[in-house]
């Protein structure tokens, strides 16, 4: 038997976006009981960015921590999953790749698959790194969610990034085989290139995502994965955080097991502190439910402990699979700067994000200076000659 080393996320870092808008703003806008937004999808507030944000700048923002701390020795492959493409043809990723400052001997690819394709670009990630153990892969997933203003998907809308550093022996999470997988063509949410907003039909998504449940958790046991029980955790895709007690719900029906809310709450609830404030970030979102895992203040330690990712794309694809925390992992996380990013965020009033909705950048291919509205450490600064141009401070 070959003797594969541990492979997996050895360092995790998130950034978000400028702005925030409190449900509280939306619903007294549109005159909907909070609660239904509080408590019915679980949401409190969401990530709005400014003008001169966009996927390029959060995703240079999340990973340009783990660049400071590890240098790019080693990095030779650059994946940005996201589905708020800015070029159909270009990838996101080099322009991230140009603002770290990483070398020209690496390789740089987008990825696509709706709010899946982070972890198509952690799967491939490992087989690199399977391939040569002294490999790195920078695995960025960098979102901006964005529905029709005065739809039912508005409240549902965000926006963040989430970078990981995947190499062998890491000091975070080990993943492990196998994974079970999930593929069928529905048309529950999608966007058409010419729209900059998505098309979601909202009660069939979530049908669709438990129906992904099941396929991805009946792959994963024919496939020798691990039982129901041996989790400590279950990080799910979190289109609102809602979402995760009804794939979990679902998940134990399924399986034949009670379903003890209190102790779905339990499980739960320490992987939606991240979701719960900054909303949907689609590729994103699930590695913010770990990050919210890991930075949990509870106190646990969990240690050597298994956790279950459930990672859901519209349209539809899944992965269900298992990571193993290292140990000692809680001395080498990002819980202050996590915090401060999303703590910096500056209210919005509900005419200002109304205005940025609305806004859209010139496509007339002449010169526009992008008004300074970011103060994170890169921003969208010009367009020119249809280019886009960043800075960083
Ligand atoms: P809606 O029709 O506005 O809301 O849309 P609702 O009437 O279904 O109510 C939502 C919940 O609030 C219900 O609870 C209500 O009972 C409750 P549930 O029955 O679901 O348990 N409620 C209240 N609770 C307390 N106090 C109150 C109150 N009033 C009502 N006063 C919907 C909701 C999520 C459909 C909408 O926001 C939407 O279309 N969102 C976008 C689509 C989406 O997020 N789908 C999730 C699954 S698909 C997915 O995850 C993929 C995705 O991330 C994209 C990708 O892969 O790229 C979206």
């Amino acid at each position: 038997m070959t003797h594969h080393p541990a492979i997996g996320i050895h360092d995790l870092s998130l950034a978000t976006t400028e702005f925030v808008l409190p449900h509280a703003t939306l619903a007294a806008h549109n005159g909907t009981e909070v609660g239904k937004y509080h408590i019915g999808i679980g949401q409190r507030s969401m990530s709005v960015p400014a003008a001169d944000e966009d996927i390029v700048t959060l995703a240079a923002a999340a990973a340009a921590p783990l660049i400071a701390t590890h240098g790019s020795d080693g990095i030779r492959t650059v994946v940005l999953a996201t589905e708020s493409a800015i070029d159909q043809a270009k990838s996101a990723g080099v322009y991230v790749h140009s603002l770290l400052g990483l070398p020209s001997a690496t390789r740089v690819v987008e990825l696509k698959q709706a709010c899946y394709a982070a972890t198509a670009g952690l799967q491939f990630a490992i087989g690199l790194v399977r391939r040569d153990p002294t490999h790195k892969v920078l695995v960025i997933a960098s979102d901006i969610s964005r529905y029709d203003l005065d739809s039912p998907g508005e409240a549902t809308q965000g926006a963040a990034a989430v970078a990981l550093l995947v190499t062998a022996d890491p000091a975070l999470v080990r993943i492990e085989d196998p994974s079970g997988v999930f593929t069928a063509d529905v048309m529950d949410f999608w966007r058409p290139n010419y729209r900059d907003t998505a098309l979601v039909d909202g009660q069939e998504s979530i049908t669709a995502y438990l129906q992904a449940v099941e396929g991805c958790w009946k792959d994963y046991t024919e496939q020798g994965g691990r039982a129901l029980q041996d989790f400590a955790a279950f990080c799910y895709h979190q289109p609102f955080t809602k979402m995760a007690y009804k794939a979990h719900r679902h998940l134990l029906n399924y399986t034949g097991h009670a379903t003890d809310e209190d102790a779905a709450r339990r499980t739960l609830a320490r992987t939606t502190a991240y979701n719960t404030v900054i909303g949907n970030s689609y590729t994103a979102s699930v590695y913010l439910a770990l990050a919210s895992l890991l930075d949990s203040a509870d106190g646990e330690d969990l240690s050597g402990k298994a956790v279950a990712f459930l990672s859901y794309g519209s349209g539809s694809v899944a992965e269900f699979f298992a990571g193993t925390l290292t140990p000692g992992y809680r001395t080498v996380l990002r819980t202050a700067a996590h915090t401060r990013a999303v703590q910096r965020r500056r209210e919005i009033d509900y005419a200002t994000y109304r205005q940025l909705h609305q806004r859209r950048l010139p496509a007339d291919g002449g010169e526009h200076l992008l008004p300074e509205q970011s103060t994170g450490p890169f921003r969208l600064a010009a367009l020119a000659g249809h280019k886009r141009i960043y800075t960083a401070r």
